[in-house]
Parts: C-alpha cells; structure tokens; sequence
C-alpha cells in the first residue's frame, strides 16, 4: 500500500493520545480519568462527572459548589432561539432540530468563537453543558405542541431537565428522586467513551479550527446513526416489534433472523468495536431498569421481560459466544428512557447531551496538544488514471 496503510474503519489505527478515558475491552472495564465508571456512577452525579472530565480531577466541596454554579447560570438560551426552532416542521425528527440548535449556537454566542483561545473554549464549553437540556426540552414541547418550560436553577441538573421536559406551566412539577438519580445515571454513562465516530468526527472538524459549537454540531449529526448512539432508538423499536408480534414465544424465531447473515437483521444493543467481554455500563443500567420498573410499578414490564429473555438466550448461543457479542449500553437504556415517559425518538437526543461533555473535554486535549494538525486521512485512489477530455460538439 505504499507509503501509507490502508485501515477502513481504523480498526488499528491511533488517532492521537489521550489521557481521559480508557476502555479494557476485554475485561469490560472503563475508566474515566481513571476512575472506574461503577464508583463514579454510585458516588457521584453527573456535574462532578462533568468536572472530572473537562479538569482532571474530581471536585472538591468548593470547586462542587462553583461548577454547579457555573453551569446553572447558563441554562438559559437566548430568546431568539424559540423562532429559529420554529422553523422546523413539528414532524422533524428531533435529532434534526438538535443539530441545527446546536450548530445555530455559533450564532448566537459569539464571544466564545475562537477555538484556539482557552477562555472561549471554556465559556463554550460550559455554555454547551447547560444548555444541551434546555434545548432537548424544547424541540421536545415543539414537537408535542405544549409551551417551553424555562430552566429552574434550584433544581439539579436532571431534576431540571425531568421538569423541562414533563411541567406544565398550570402546575407545580415535583421532581421524583428516584426517576431524578436514574436519569443522572444515564448520563453518567453516556459522558465519554474514548474515540468512538461521534467523538473522532468532534476532534476531526474542530482541527480545521472551525467554531466550537459548529464542531460539536457535527458530534451530533454522527451521533444520530443506528450503529452509534441512534441503537437506543433502534434497540427499542426491535424490542417493540418482537412484542407486537408475539412476544418471549417469538424470541428463537427472531434470533434465527439475527444469525442469518442474509436478513439484515442484528440484534440491536449488543456487540461493541471495543468490549468483548459484558458492557459495564449495560450492568448498570440493568440495574438502574429494574429502579425505574419497581418505582413505577411496572415491574412485569412486557420489554424488560423481553429484553431479559432476549440476553438469556443470545449469552448461551454460539454465534455470540464466538463472536464475542454481549450487551452494550443501548440495550437497556432505552427501556428505562421509556418508562421515565421520554419518547423513542428523543433517546439518541438524551445521548447527545449527554456525550457533549465527553465531545468538549476531547477537543480540548486535542487543541492542548502543541502536536495536533489538521486532520487529513489520506486515500488509495482506485479510480481513472489520466485521461483527456474529448469535447462533444
Ligand atoms: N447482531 C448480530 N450480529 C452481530 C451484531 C449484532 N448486534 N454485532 C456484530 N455482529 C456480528 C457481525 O455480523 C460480524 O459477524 P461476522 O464475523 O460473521 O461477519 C461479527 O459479529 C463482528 O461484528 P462487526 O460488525 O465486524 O463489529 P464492528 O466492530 O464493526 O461493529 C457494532 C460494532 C456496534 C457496529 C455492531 O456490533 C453493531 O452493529 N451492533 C448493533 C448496533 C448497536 O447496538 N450499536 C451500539 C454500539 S454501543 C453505543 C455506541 O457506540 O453508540
């Protein structure tokens, strides 16, 4: 190949070095800035995840305070944003909307443009944080037609984001706890995960030195496919047809669908590029389900059963087993989504702004980097060699 290797889809190619997050996939460990994603997801919430993330370090009880602070006094978008989303037909699917606002922020925040300048990127970056769910909230109310609800600061940060999405304006919104720590919990889970084409995507379009909240726009849009974060949707649908059409007595039908090679058909939420071993963050979202169930008291949750059955079987079969295939976070994020009362077409949008941190904190190392460059993959040209044109007349 020449000078240089030819890798589609890097399977073993580094893009850069990174100090943030590191994935064992053979043990099914992750670690955020070392710390193992289990301790964090049980001791800590997801701004002092955030914190982690962008710092290095954990917060201390006074950085706590202040990052929280921070973060709250930018929840609020500007006011114009309402006319831009209107834009929209109400039908778009809401990972549309979500790409356009976030994009559409470089137009609106412009003394945090400059994404060679440290102070902007932060301004951006805590920018970003507190308004991804403010502006999730309101593509959501949009799309279901009910008035934008405005960010509450006394709230935490998913307590606020449960009552943007489900308060009305005629009534007081009580936020319930347990609904409040399992969706923190998701986006604990969700705030990194190394090099994956979302994050990649990130790094790739803010090394042309474009505006941070364009670079972040274009995670997004990468995001939305179903091999990435668009599997919670798509994990949720299969579970959904299953059921429709019979249910745990369909499960070895639709299996034998998933094991030949012609139907197109996989089994959504499991197999992983990295994790050949079980997902942790699956582990704990399983648990994080089961919360959800028993708080709202669907414990016999026709999907959860489904989705239990499903894992059962596919653990013991030999074309996962050989293939290494076990569940990955999607497969039951979206059952919890769910029964929170969040719609499958917003899950990949709660991914979004979720991973948006993870996105920041990455882009950030890679500015930080005096050895960054332009990213420029380069190509094996397979098409005509040199040829003349012959005009037609
Ligand atoms: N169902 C059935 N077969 C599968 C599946 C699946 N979900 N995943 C992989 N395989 C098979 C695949 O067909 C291949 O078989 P063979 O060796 O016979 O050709 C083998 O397992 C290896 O898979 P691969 O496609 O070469 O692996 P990859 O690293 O290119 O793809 C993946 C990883 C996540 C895209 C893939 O496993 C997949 O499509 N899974 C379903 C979608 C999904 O759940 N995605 C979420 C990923 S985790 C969250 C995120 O990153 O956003």
């Amino acid at each position: 190949t020449g000078m240089f290797t030819y890798d589609p889809g890097f399977l073993s190619t580094a893009s850069c070095q990174s100090s943030i997050t590191y994935i064992d996939g053979d043990k099914g460990e992750l670690l955020y800035r070392g710390y193992p994603i289990e301790q964090l997801a049980t001791h800590c919430d997801y701004l002092d995840t955030c914190h982690l993330l962008l710092n290095g370090e954990l917060p201390n009880a006074q950085e706590r305070t202040e990052f929280h602070k921070l973060v709250t006094n930018h929840t609020m978008v500007n006011e114009q944003m309402q006319f831009f989303l209107r834009g929209f037909r109400r039908d778009a699917h809401p990972m549309a909307i979500l790409t356009g606002l976030v994009g559409a922020m470089s137009a609106f925040y412009h003394d945090s443009t400059d994404i060679n300048n440290p102070e902007h990127r932060h301004v951006a970056a805590i920018r970003l944080i507190a308004k991804m769910p403010t502006l999730v909230a309101m593509a959501y109310k949009y799309k279901i037609g009910q008035p934008y609800i405005y960010p509450k600061n006394s709230l935490s940060y998913a307590g606020n984001f449960l009552r943007m999405m489900f308060g009305t304006p005629c009534e007081e919104y009580e936020v319930n706890p347990v609904l409040e720590r399992a969706l923190d919990r998701i986006f604990i889970l969700h705030a990194d995960h190394e090099q994956n084409a979302s994050t990649s995507t990130v790094r790739l379009c803010a090394s042309s030195g474009t505006n941070p909240f364009a670079a972040i726009a274009a995670g997004v849009a990468c995001l939305w496919g179903p091999a990435h974060g668009g599997a919670n949707e798509a994990c949720l649908n299969m579970l959904e047809d299953i059921q429709a059409q019979g249910g745990v007595s369909k499960v070895g039908e639709f299996m034998e669908k998933v094991k030949d090679k012609n139907s197109g058909v996989k089994l959504m939420g499991f197999g992983h590029r990295v994790y050949k071993n079980y997902d942790p963050r699956a582990k704990l979202m399983q648990e994080t389900c089961n919360e959800v169930l028993v708080e709202l008291g669907l414990e016999n949750d026709p999907l959860f059963k489904l989705a239990k059955e499903l894992e059962k079987i596919a653990l013991e079969d030999d074309y996962f087993v050989q293939r290494k295939l076990y569940p990955n976070v999607d497969f039951y994020s979206g059952i919890v989504q769910r029964a929170i009362g969040i719609p499958v077409n917003l899950f990949t949008g709660i991914f979004a702004l979720a991973r948006t941190v993870g996105w920041i904190a990455q882009l950030n190392e890679m500015i930080g980097d005096p050895e960054y460059k332009i990213g420029r993959p380069r190509q094996l040209f397979t098409g005509s060699e040199r040829r003349d044109v012959k005009p037609l007349a």
